[in-house]
């Protein structure tokens, strides 16, 4: 499976990344790929004057370590990002946040022209809503939130830190980089997206869905015989 990833991910950045640019840097075990080959590029020569954005604290730790320059969306905008997701649906509408990056992955992809997301052929579904959509929360009234999340017919449960916590407490809720808590909400499908979206971002505590819509220009998906770029069709 790594060896997947590192195909989808190598592959994004030799046909994306080029010196001078300013790039958003993912989240996750397939994003990583893609911040450790520009690293391996910038160290080789191979690429010069690139700046990266990170999208959490632990992808800015490791472009620091592979010496990729960094700035904040303050000082410049990425031209794109490259990022992983959790499902890739029809139209490249997808599920991120699983790895507990969401809000600003969001942000930082909606900064830039377009992104790039890079998978190992699991990720395909034909139907979002395999598993739970992950949506950042306000951790005040979280229990309000959650019901709110409810009554979209799902079954929302909060994130915890779970096995190998941080703060050595695996109940204690997860929280975000942006110091906010998650819900994993289960629905039995999720077959319209845009209406999901609508829906969640009406209730006051919901302040990011991991929906993705019309964000990916392009997928490149890894199986085990190649990779293969998907494309999003024009709008
Ligand atoms: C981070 O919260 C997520 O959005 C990840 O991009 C997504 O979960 C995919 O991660 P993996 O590449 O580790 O599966």
């Amino acid at each position: 499976m790594e060896d997947l990833k590192r195909a989808a991910a190598g592959r994004a950045v030799e046909e994306y990344v080029e010196s001078g640019m300013v790039v958003g840097l993912g989240t996750g075990s397939t994003a990583s790929h893609a911040v450790w080959k520009i690293g391996e590029l910038i160290a080789a020569g191979e690429l010069s004057g690139v700046r990266g954005v990170p999208t959490s604290a632990r992808t800015a730790a490791m472009a620091r370590e592979v010496g990729i320059p960094l700035v904040t969306l303050s000082e410049e905008q990425p031209r794109f990002t490259i990022d992983g997701a959790d499902e890739i649906g029809p139209e490249l509408n997808l599920i991120k946040g699983r790895g507990g990056a969401l809000l600003r992955e969001k942000i930082v992809a909606g900064a830039g022209e377009f992104l790039v997301v890079v998978a190992d052929d699991t990720k395909l579904v034909d139907t979002l809503g395999l598993g739970p959509l992950p949506v950042e929360i306000e951790p005040f009234g979280w229990e309000v939130t959650l019901d709110a999340l409810a009554s979209l017919g799902c079954e929302p449960s909060l994130r915890l830190e779970g096995p190998g916590s941080q703060t050595g407490d695996p109940e204690r809720p997860y929280v975000t980089d942006g110091g906010h808590y998650t819900a994993d909400c289960l629905f039995p499908s999720i077959p319209d997206p845009f209406a999901l979206e609508e829906e969640i971002k009406r209730i006051p505590g919901a302040l990011e869905t991991g929906l993705f819509i019309g964000f990916a220009k392009s997928a490149i998906v890894a199986r085990q015989d190649g990779t293969e770029v998907i494309e999003a069709s024009p709008h």
